[in-house]
């Protein structure tokens, strides 16, 4: 194994772009693959075919470099690269709340098929627990007597934050079984452990569990706290002052107890449901059931917030006009799956609203999901003429609003802050009737 090891990134989604582009930037040569060839002919061309702050001026920096290069041939990668990560999505089935892992399993096996010495795969995919030794398996079976190895490596970015996690992140978790793997691993890392990163060495079943754990925690303490929003509504007690009140015990800590709307996403939402299916499929299912109210408690934030636009609304959404401000399933991103925005936004548009809706980056993905309801180019146009303002992802531009300015374009002074972002008193000063989740 050389010092550097030259990479190879196997699909190139928000997960897997992100990742080439960065190891390119620690000074590797990576090359990305992806079997959709619009992809790769996008990445190519320098264009990131996501919204991700920061990503396309590196992409930009380093396509000329002649370090990084994209392909949808996996012959051509076989030959490059000494350590491949595979970051392909794993989906939830339909219908279903098990992973669909169609798209890891044949990730795995054609790159097997084409390896001719050992190399180090890299598994970056989030999986159910029993994963990694099945690919393993298909390893040794597919690419027999080369000694190739499989190591495991659960990614922690966000969205919105991906090239700071990637090239500066808060650990690295890598589950090996040799110390061949291990050393190569840590070659294909070295700078970021050089800049005193922490590494956890383990096993494949806690490598693979500690990325389902750590969603699972986060998506328990966001829903902890919309679970105090409803009793904050019942009792007249404000959800934002409670947890601020909470958040300074370091035991606790503030982050992550933002009520609203609720979480969403490619990853919270999946990962907690698989996390269920696997754990009854291993026979403890008791042990995750709480999940099962976490999703719900979640779930239930969309419903309530379809409410409290109708209380405003005087019972009936029929026949008005509401700007939902937010697609996203947060800020920084253009991400619509499973977003909460665009849920209470298509169920409004079901009980008869005229959505009117815009999300700075949002608005194509929103549209391809659901063509059925108005799309503004700004934020001025969305609210202007609306019996009701929604604002259901906090992006700087909706938190910075002027009451005054917005009260001056909206045919009545009606708001939702399904982010708890405004400041209730001055909207409430500027002659607005303000609801929230949680706050009085
Ligand atoms: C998450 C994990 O944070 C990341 O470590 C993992 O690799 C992938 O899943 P991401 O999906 O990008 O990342 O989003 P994140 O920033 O965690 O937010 C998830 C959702 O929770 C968003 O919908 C957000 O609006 C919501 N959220 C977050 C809250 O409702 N309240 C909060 O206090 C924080």
């Amino acid at each position: 194994m050389t010092q550097r090891p030259r990479l190879s990134v196997i699909g190139t989604g928000y997960l897997g772009a992100t990742h080439a582009v960065c190891m390119v930037e620690l000074g590797y040569e990576v090359i990305g693959l992806d079997v959709d060839q619009a992809k790769i002919e996008a990445l190519r061309a320098g264009r990131i075919p996501f919204f991700e702050p920061g990503l396309p001026e590196l992409l930009a920096k380093h396509i000329d470099s002649g370090r990084l290069r994209f392909t949808t041939d996996y012959a051509e990668v076989a030959e490059f690269a000494d350590v491949h990560f595979v970051c392909v999505g794993t989906p939830q089935q339909k219908g279903q709340y098990a992973a669909d892992l169609t798209y890891v399993e044949s990730a795995f096996a054609a790159l097997a098929k084409h390896l001719t010495r050992k190399v180090l795969v890299v598994g970056k995919s989030t999986v159910p627990a029993g994963t990694a030794v099945r690919m393993a398996e298909l390893l040794t079976e597919l690419a027999p007597n080369m000694g190739v190895e499989l190591a495991w490596n659960p990614e922690f970015l966000r969205e919105g934050f991906a090239v700071e996690d990637t090239l500066r992140p808060d650990r690295l978790v890598f589950g090996v079984h040799s110390e061949w793997a291990e050393q190569t691993i840590r070659s294909a890392f070295a700078p970021v452990i050089e800049a005193g990163t922490p590494v956890i060495v383990t096993d494949f079943a806690t490598a693979e569990l500690v990325k389902v754990a750590a969603n699972s925690f986060l998506a328990t303490k966001i829903s902890f706290i919309n679970a105090m929003a409803e009793v904050c509504e019942a009792t007249g007690a404000d959800v934002t002052q409670l947890a601020d009140a909470i958040g300074h015990d370091v035991r606790i800590g503030r982050k992550f107890l933002n009520a609203g709307l609720g979480f969403g996403g490619g990853c919270l939402p999946k990962d907690i449901r698989a996390f269920i299916a696997r754990a009854g499929e291993l026979g403890v299912d008791q042990a995750v059931s709480f999940l099962r109210d976490v999703d719900e408690i979640n779930l239930r934030r969309r419903a309530r917030t379809v409410e409290l636009g109708l209380d405003l609304n005087d019972g009936s959404y029929r026949g008005t006009q509401v700007a939902v401000l937010g697609a996203a399933f947060k800020p920084n991103s253009d991400d619509v799956r499973d977003s909460p925005a665009l849920d209470v936004a298509a169920a409004i548009g079901r009980r008869g609203a005229d959505v009117r809706l815009y999300d700075p980056e949002a608005n194509a993905n929103a549209r391809r999901l659901h063509p059925e309801l108005t799309y503004a180019d700004s934020l001025d146009e969305a609210v202007s003429g609306a019996d009701l303002v929604m604002l259901l992802t906090e992006w700087q531009e909706f938190r910075s609003m002027d009451p005054e300015i917005i009260g001056n374009k909206v045919r009545k002074r009606n708001v939702v802050d399904g982010r708890n972002v405004l400041d209730p008193v001055e909207w409430r000063g500027a002659g607005w009737i303000y609801r929230s989740l949680g706050r009085p």
